[in-house]
């Protein structure tokens, strides 16, 4: 069985492009893997997070993930600063991390250019923090998206370098996850190729039906087809790739149809698709008002997380500090 690692940003609500995409993919995952899912707090304070929201965050996304289904009898899903061993390995990491190599990060190069008032030092061994959650629990796969590649590169070149150096053959070289399935890509409402927090074209697993009604109806689109069977626009491809995933096929090809025939009516076309994206959360936004009424299964879920965490990260670092050499008196 593999061992997969993954952590997950600690901020804020979920919207349909992390459901359709990365977390349908740890779901799965979960069934045939050895996995640990982290909420990363510790990354998170790189920007300085008010105390007052932080703990409310984790909360949050904790509890979104949960609500989705992930599973903490199957998965160990955990708080990353509940299993502070990963700070030990991240300092022994850091010895052997090059400052050329870290000021080099595209990531480092992006929030440096964006936050120029705090370059911190958090920030530049960002890297190497993950790198320590992925190596401490040994794993062979991690599932990335396009913006953590190279983050995952450095991660072996970390683990290289250190069996290089200390002439072991402990850490295993992590790869990128894969099952063979495309993760699928949800487009945003304002024509645009993604949905995203930051271009705030999102909808939220939260939202109440009202609100993803509103949203939808507010969709951009264009005056309608004029040509017969004539290629779609981006924002309406946009709709029409969101009713892939929430509409049964006889409204897809129902909608196809009056697109080829030049007779669609958006108006139709949003309120049905409205009322398909409620119908598919409705079950998740029902689970997450349970897990708010309930917070005993969150502290559960995330005290069996962090014991199958430790138990993997202590043996972990018992064996770095023998390799480099730590002995007790
Ligand atoms: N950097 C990742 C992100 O921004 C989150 C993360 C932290 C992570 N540690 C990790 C992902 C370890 C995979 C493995 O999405």
């Amino acid at each position: 069985m593999k061992t997969v690692v993954s952590g997950i940003r600690s901020t804020g609500n979920l919207h349909l492009g992390n459901y359709y995409g990365a977390l349908k993919n740890f779901i799965r995952m979960q069934e045939q893997n050895r996995c640990f899912f982290f909420i990363a707090d510790y990354h998170s304070l790189t920007t300085h997070p008010d105390p007052a929201i932080l703990h409310p965050n984790v909360k949050r996304v904790l509890t979104e993930y949960l609500a989705c289904g992930l599973n903490p009898e199957k998965s160990a899903i955990f708080i990353q600063s509940d299993v502070p061993e990963v700070i030990e390995l991240y300092l022994m990491l850091n010895m052997h991390a090059y400052l050329g190599e870290l000021t080099k990060t595209t990531s480092f190069k992006d929030k440096a250019r964006k936050q120029p008032e705090n370059v911190n030092a958090g920030l530049l061994t960002y890297p190497t923090l993950m790198a320590a959650d992925i190596l401490i629990h040994n794993a062979d796969e991690v599932p990335v998206g396009k913006d953590q590649e190279q983050h995952l590169e450095m991660t072996r070149n970390f683990a290289k370098r250190f069996n290089n150096f200390y002439k072991v053959d402990y850490f295993k070289e992590p790869i990128a996850y894969s099952d063979g399935t495309k993760m699928i890509k949800i487009p945003g409402l304002d024509g645009s190729g993604k949905m995203g927090k930051s271009e705030g074209n999102c909808i939220y697993l939260a939202d109440d039906p009202k609100t993803i009604e509103k949203k939808v109806k507010k969709a951009l689109t264009d005056q309608g087809p004029t040509v017969q069977n004539s290629e779609k626009p981006e924002c309406i491809q946009n709709l029409f790739t969101l009713m892939d995933v929430v509409s049964k096929p006889e409204t897809i090809a129902f909608f196809e149809e009056q697109w080829n025939n030049c007779s669609i009516r958006y108006g139709d076309l949003k309120k049905q698709l409205a009322a398909d994206i409620i119908e598919a959360t409705n079950p998740i936004r029902e689970r997450i008002a349970e897990l708010d009424a309930h917070p005993e299964f969150l502290r559960k879920a995330v005290a069996r997380g962090k014991e199958e965490a430790q138990e993997s990260a202590r043996k972990t670092i018992r064996e770095v500090r023998e390799i480099m050499g730590f002995k007790s008196f």
